[in-house]
């Protein structure tokens, strides 16, 4: 169980946030199906990727870590070997959707498994798309596991109306080894790491940016050259010490190659919304993704509303911008995340309940989120309930920062998820131990 309490003297110092889970999948997926060696610095280790890393070591793909650099040596677009047992993806809802996606176009069959969270989680929402493109699967209840039956697939043209990178990535990927142009059009647009990628990569692929979602084509069968990759830090997992040190007096904090790509950058828009010190500086462009240096320092928020366009370009930020509402002057009101209902936890849903045992008034209306902050918050149970999702823990890690009783967290092993030196870091940025496990 992880302890949370107080922290007296603020979040001050330069800590490393590690680096990018969207972009570090994907700096796996790329280079081990490109032809060449590439070297990724940088690459997160955390569970989820590692899980993707593995994966691709089960296909026979070569992968060695030493220190810092990950060298992936690819083998072009049908290099992968069939795995000789079952693909375990743990909680990694990332590895399941692109990789559901790549495989359907392989010469093989796969079958994947998850963890208990990951598999409660939709996976029709990916399964469903590629059918149309003659995409084949046994157990088609909608969930993990599946078996993935290799197929020669075909282009199609398809509009995406769940707002999801998830969907989108694992359509580009199968469409790789598809002949002839697919064409993806998404309605909202979202994280576009893949698009980025697979361009530097010398993939095909085209994209067009409309009012609200963007179109994408693809024209498969063309094999993929390596590249090094710099993965730059994590915004989701920067954005924890960043909502620390906004509602922690006393606090100045600079968090350094942060990745700021506009598709990703909603949390940074939010807080600015609601009066945040948040200092980008040094903005510059590697491996085609926006990157900056940020300084934070403690600010007065007041509460803001978010219409749900911006929902989709801070999806996993809801969990800590929650906590930072909690503290402002004034009530947040946040529409669209119905998306969070499916998430490695039912979020919206962990975020009331939690809130509301922190004694702050917390109201769910359809997909939208009301918080009205109280001046005086009364605990009403210190145990937070996390069901294994990370996010969920660090936020409420944040908030017992600043609360005046101790918050008892629990499943804190699901940081590691996609933080592992959570812990430490919080404890050196916050002077005196804020956090422990008992
Ligand atoms: C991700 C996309 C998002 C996000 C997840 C990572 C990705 O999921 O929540 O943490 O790397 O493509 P959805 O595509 O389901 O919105």
């Amino acid at each position: 169980m992880l302890i949370s309490s107080k922290i007296y003297e603020g979040i001050n110092g330069n800590i490393k946030i590690p680096g990018d889970k969207s972009i570090s999948h994907r700096s796996v997926i790329i280079p081990s199906i490109s032809n060449g060696t590439s070297e990724i610095s940088n690459l997160l280790m955390s569970k989820d990727v590692l899980h993707t890393l593995n994966a691709f070591k089960q296909m026979g793909v070569n992968i060695i870590t030493n220190k810092n650099i990950t060298t992936i040596y690819g083998k072009g677009l049908n290099s992968l070997k069939k795995p000789d047992k079952p693909i375990y993806l743990g909680n990694s809802g990332t590895s399941a959707r692109l990789l559901t996606g790549l495989l359907s176009s392989q010469k093989f069959d796969t079958i994947l498994e998850g963890d208990k969270s990951l598999s409660k989680r939709p996976m029709k929402r990916i399964t469903d798309p590629l059918c149309i493109m003659g995409g084949k699967f046994e157990n088609q209840s909608g969930t993990l596991p599946i078996k993935i039956l290799g197929n020669e697939l075909k282009n199609i043209q398809h509009k995406i109306l769940i707002p999801s990178a998830q969907i989108k990535s694992g359509l580009i990927l199968a469409a790789l080894n598809t002949t002839g142009k697919t064409q993806i059009i998404e309605e909202n647009i979202t994280r576009n790491h893949t698009e980025i990628m697979l361009k530097a990569f010398g993939a095909k692929i085209t994209t067009k940016e409309r009012m609200s979602g963007s179109n994408i084509s693809i024209l498969g069968k063309n094999e993929l050259t390596s590249k090094n990759i710099s993965v730059p830090s994590d915004l989701s997992s920067a954005a924890f010490f960043i909502v620390a040190a906004l509602i922690n007096e006393n606090s100045k904090l600079t968090l350094e190659n942060i990745n700021i790509n506009p598709t990703r950058d909603g949390i940074l828009r939010a807080l600015q919304k609601m009066g945040a010190k948040i200092n980008i500086k040094n903005e510059r462009f590697v491996n085609e993704e926006k990157i900056a240096d940020l300084n934070i320092s403690h600010s007065k928020l007041k509460g803001c509303e978010l219409d749900g366009s911006i929902a989709k370009l801070m999806i996993d930020e809801f969990p800590i911008l929650a906590v930072a509402a909690s503290f402002a002057e004034t009530p947040s009101k946040f529409y669209g995340l119905k998306e969070l209902r499916v998430k490695e936890s039912d979020r919206l849903e962990l975020i009331r309940h939690n809130l509301e045992n922190c004694g702050i008034y917390c109201e769910i209306e359809g997909e939208n989120l009301f918080i009205n902050p109280g001046k005086k918050f009364e605990l009403k149970n210190n145990i937070i309930k996390t069901d294994y999702d990370h996010r969920i823990a660090m936020a409420f890690a944040v908030m017992g920062s600043k609360l005046g009783n101790d918050l008892k967290i629990e499943d804190e092993e699901s940081i590691n998820t996609s933080f592992p030196n959570f812990f430490e870091n919080f404890n050196n940025a916050g002077g005196k131990l804020g956090i422990h496990i008992e």
